[in-house]
């Protein structure tokens, strides 16, 4: 498989510029997912891969050799689209095929091939219906095999699971996830959905309006975030981000805002070297709350809405002015309007810069 590489590719709609310069770097053999909101140029960052889009500057290399000169065919890719259409005439055997008739595949070989596939997506019993005869998630699935019966060094998928129930969507991401241990290939996956991302990617580009916040590990982007932008992006329930103002006290640094007093850790504190004194942003993640006020600092809060999930229910509540979300465990039980005091697990608390936004 190739290593693919961008160097600062653009791409615009005459005055309408979707991606500035953009450079990026594939290894080989990765799984990487480009996951950002709607818009922000994830599936023109695939089209132009796959060769449907011309570039508008820059140029792509595979193994170190540009490709803008090779048509989409000679890529040697399998894409899935967003918008992906099946052929409506032939039924849903033929439609997974397509691509392996026309290179005139034995046709054993075919039928071993789709029947693997069709099996894995759990459409097996359907191969012989034409496509109108399923239902949307049946048609992506059928649409997902068609890319997958294919022999192709890299696979492209852009939003392949948008149109599953969220159970069907569960066993999908599993199936994939072993696909991607199992298959040697690269894959790059378009998804606005951060769940997917996190639990598919080897390496997680995050995109917002065509510009790359950061690449790297799920984990890396959920333990370091570049900026406030990935910190806000990835993890859920989202990030709390507060107003804060960095004041020392004996030897200590503490964010101070309306309603809590935190002492930051002394690493953190030691890079924020500079700020003392200044507003920032505190950044809060749900997940750093304890019902148990014996870990970490105590902060009140009170309660607004209580979000029944399960075993954990998301607990929306007022610090002063702002809004927090707060993760909670639903088997003790709390009362709306109740102010309620939490231990905050400080070590995992981070501080961004109220103008640039980067984490310090
Ligand atoms: N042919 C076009 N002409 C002008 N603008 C376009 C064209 N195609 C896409 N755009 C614009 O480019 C931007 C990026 O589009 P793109 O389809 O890459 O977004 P996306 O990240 O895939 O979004 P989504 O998650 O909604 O699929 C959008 O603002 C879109 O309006
Ligand atoms: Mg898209």
């Amino acid at each position: 498989m190739p290593t693919i590489r961008f160097e600062q590719v653009e791409k615009s709609y005459g005055a309408v510029r979707v991606l500035p310069p953009l450079d990026l770097a594939l290894d080989d053999g990765e799984f990487t997912v480009l996951v950002g909101p709607s818009g922000c140029g994830k599936s023109t960052t695939l089209r132009i891969l796959a060769g449907l889009e011309e570039l508008s500057g820059g140029e792509i290399f595979f193994d170190e050799k540009p490709i803008s000169d090779l048509a989409s065919k000679e890529r040697d890719l399998a894409m899935v689209f967003q918008d992906y259409a099946l052929y409506p005439h032939m039924n849903i055997a033929k439609n997974m095929s397509f691509a392996l008739r026309l290179n005139k595949t034995p046709k054993a070989e075919i039928e071993t091939k789709v029947r693997r596939v069709a099996d894995m997506l759990n459409i097996g019993h359907l191969l012989e219906r034409k496509p109108a005869e399923l239902s949307g998630g049946q048609r992506q699935r059928v649409a997902m095999g068609r890319a997958l019966v294919r022999d192709a060094s890299t696979f492209l998928f852009d939003e392949p699971l948008s149109n599953l129930d969220a159970k069907l969507r569960g066993k999908m991401r599993t199936e994939l996830a072993e696909m991607r241990d199992t298959l040697d290939k690269n894959m790059v996956y378009v998804t606005h959905d951060q769940i997917e991302a996190m639990t598919l990617g080897d390496r997680i580009v995050v995109m917002s309006e065509g510009v790359i916040q950061q690449q790297g590990t799920p984990e890396e982007l959920f333990k370091a975030p570049a900026n406030k932008f990935v910190a806000g992006f990835i993890g859920s329930p989202t990030m709390n981000f507060l107003n804060a103002e960095l004041t020392s006290k004996k030897d200590v640094l503490f964010a101070k805002g309306d309603g809590f007093e935190l002492p930051l850790p002394k690493p953190l504190a030691k890079s924020l070297n500079g700020y003392a004194e200044k507003t920032v942003t505190l950044g809060i993640r749900p997940s750093s709350f304890s019902s148990d006020t014996k870990i970490g600092t105590p902060i009140d809060l009170r309660l607004v809405v209580s979000e029944y999930l399960g075993a954990q229910s998301t607990l929306v509540t007022r610090c002063g002015d702002a809004e927090v979300l707060v993760e909670h465990d639903s088997s003790s039980p709390v009362r709306t309007g109740s102010q309620l005091t939490f231990g905050v697990r400080t070590d995992e608390l981070m501080v961004f810069d109220k103008n640039t936004e980067l984490r310090l």
